[in-house]
């Protein structure tokens, strides 16, 4: 069965321990947790204090997605904060030898480790790391905002991906504008993630949402 992986960029700040029961109660099955920078996205969001406080009162699988440049340069904080999933883009990401180095840094620290691809990169950008990756995270909206309209070109790449599976292991994710109809869409493509921010968070029975994912 499919995870789903609440994405608490739209959760109330105020009252994130409420909302982390909340979405824990409703059934979720991992935290997605969006660092932005301002940098390599137009938007800033919460860094690896906040999520080292979320840590302490979740026992959920906390999913990072690092939407921000020079991930190297902050990994170390997200591991100290206990991530359990370091995702980078690899249009953060300078050459090949950068990017094993980092992959090779978070694995270190038994931390799983995540590749993501905005929607303009294909697959073949990543293919060469598939075997090197515990999972990789489809963008099918552009990173920086909650509330965005699904792009379907993630739908192809979700299937591409999915017949490497093959012949690597690692998982797929997709993450942007994820309702039950655009969800349906990605599970027929065989994704194993769903990453759901404004559908989860703004409706009246979240475990009503979180079930219509699944
Ligand atoms: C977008 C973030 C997403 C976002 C998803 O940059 O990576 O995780 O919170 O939000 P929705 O589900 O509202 O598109
Ligand atoms: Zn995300």
């Amino acid at each position: 069965m499919v995870k789903v992986a609440p994405s608490v960029l739209s959760a109330n700040f105020a009252e994130l321990k409420k909302d982390l029961d909340s979405i824990r109660d409703a059934g979720a099955d991992w935290i997605h947790y969006d660092v932005m920078d301002g940098h390599f996205v137009p938007n800033i969001s919460f860094g690896y204090s906040i999520l080292n406080d979320v840590s302490q009162v979740s026992d959920l699988y906390l999913d990072v997605h690092l939407m921000i440049s020079h991930p190297r340069q902050y990994v170390k904080e997200f591991i100290n904060a206990h991530a359990s999933l370091i995702t980078f883009h690899i249009e953060a990401m300078e050459n090949e030898e950068e990017t094993r180095e980092l992959i090779q840094m978070i694995r270190q620290h038994h931390v799983d480790v995540g590749m993501s691809i905005k929607p303009q990169t294909p697959v073949s950008e990543i293919e060469k790391y598939l075997k090197d990756v515990d999972l990789v995270l489809v963008m099918s909206v552009e990173p920086g905002f909650g509330g965005q309209s699904f792009q379907t070109g993630a739908v192809d790449k979700i299937q591409e991906l999915s017949k490497l599976k093959e012949k690597y292991d690692f998982l797929v994710e997709v993450d942007g504008g994820i309702n039950e109809q655009t969800g349906l869409l990605c599970k027929e493509a065989g994704v194993d993630i769903l990453v759901a921010g404004s559908y989860i968070f703004n409706a009246e029975n979240r475990k009503k949402a979180i079930d219509s994912l699944k």
